[in-house]
């Protein structure tokens, strides 16, 4: 048996594709590495991965390609595979996230029908917009102000779908902005560091002052695989938040800090989309799966600023 990984090639598969290989499992990673961001960034997420013996890499387009061939011995596919990003989903964009978002999710899911394997969902904290309630529990409205957040939404609510009519076993995980090394260029902390070690001054919308529950890689990536091996995920739905419930200027602070310089702000209008706060209830997932975060931010950061000074050289 062995399990698949959509969007391998992208951040957060790819740390999960590297976690399961080290507790030796069989992998199919799925990817067909999408331009939304420079695609050699990809090809680096893959290349440790492709030394593997058993790491397959399948460049297969889950909006078109036929499907049904990656599952055949599948135990478990965690589909992280879509078009992301809050800010860039108003306008013509919106194509890409119908196609890799609802389209993918839908024939992924259609081609899993029958099948004994799981599927774990990569779902997103923007399915819950401006929240009804701070920390925010998994019952609570689901109401997103982006375009990106409503086609997540959308891909869940397909996932629960099949999961009460055709008997998926099938479970989702709401990630609350993931970073570390690796993360998406187009991501907040991405671009802080790049900025501050230029001596650029980094770029804020609006006042800096929206708060989000940071989420460490390895963290997201411990929830992903538990919420893939509990055997009775009860609601099946579950946050994952890495408990650094932080502002945007106090994210910075602590950049200035590991970096030992002054770090200048540009502020630009504040995006549409871009909801105040974030903040995850993990009740949950600490009952349901033992697990809760382990990183804090500080050390998080570190590492994260440390992989992008290592690989600019
Ligand atoms: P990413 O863009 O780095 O990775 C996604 C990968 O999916 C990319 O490599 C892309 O090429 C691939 N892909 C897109 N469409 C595809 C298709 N039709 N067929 C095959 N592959 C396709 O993004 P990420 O930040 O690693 O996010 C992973 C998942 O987690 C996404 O589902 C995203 O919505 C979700 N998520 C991420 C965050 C975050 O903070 N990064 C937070 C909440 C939810
Ligand atoms: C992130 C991911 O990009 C989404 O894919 C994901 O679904 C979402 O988390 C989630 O949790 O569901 P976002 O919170 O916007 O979305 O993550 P960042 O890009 O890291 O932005 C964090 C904050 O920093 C936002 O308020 C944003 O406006 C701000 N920011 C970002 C800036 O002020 N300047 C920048 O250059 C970039």
């Amino acid at each position: 048996m062995s399990v698949v990984v959509t969007g391998v090639a992208g951040f957060i598969g790819s740390h999960l594709a590297a976690r399961l290989l080290t507790q030796g499992e069989d992998v199919v990673g799925v990817d067909c590495l999408t331009d939304y961001y420079d695609v050699s960034l990809k090809g680096s997420n893959l290349r440790s991965l492709l030394d593997h013996p058993r790491f397959r890499f399948e460049h297969v387009d889950l909006a078109q390609d036929e499907l049904r061939p990656l599952l055949a011995d599948a135990s478990c596919v965690y589909h992280l595979a879509a078009q992301p990003g809050v800010r860039n989903s108003w306008g013509d964009a919106f194509g890409s996230y119908v196609r890799n978002n609802i389209v993918a999710t839908q024939r992924l899911l259609e081609a899993m029908r029958g099948s004994k394997a799981r599927i774990v969902f990569a779902s997103s904290s923007s399915v819950y917009g401006d929240a009804e309630r701070y920390p925010t529990p998994e019952d609570s409205a689901t109401q997103p102000v982006s375009p990106y957040g409503v086609t997540k939404l959308c891909s869940e609510q397909l996932v629960m779908a099949y999961r009460r009519s055709a008997g998926l076993d099938a479970r989702c995980v709401r990630y609350f902005t993931v970073y570390g090394p690796r993360q998406r260029p187009d991501m907040a902390f991405s671009r802080f560091i790049a900025a501050a070690v230029h001596g650029d001054a980094v770029e804020v919308y609006g006042d800096g002052e929206q708060v989000r529950d940071f989420t460490f890689v390895a963290d997201a990536v411990e929830a992903t695989i538990r919420a893939g091996s509990v055997a009775d995920p009860g609601d099946a739905i579950f946050n994952v938040g890495g408990g650094s419930k932080v502002t945007v200027r106090g994210v910075l602070a602590t950049l200035g800090e590991i970096l030992g310089r002054r770090i200048d702000i540009r502020e630009l209008p504040p995006q549409p989309g871009d909801v105040r706060e974030t903040a995850a209830d993990l009740r949950r997932a600490e009952a349901t799966l033992g697990w809760h975060p382990t990183v804090s931010l500080d050390e998080g950061l570190r590492a994260q600023v440390a992989a992008t000074t290592s690989a600019c050289g």
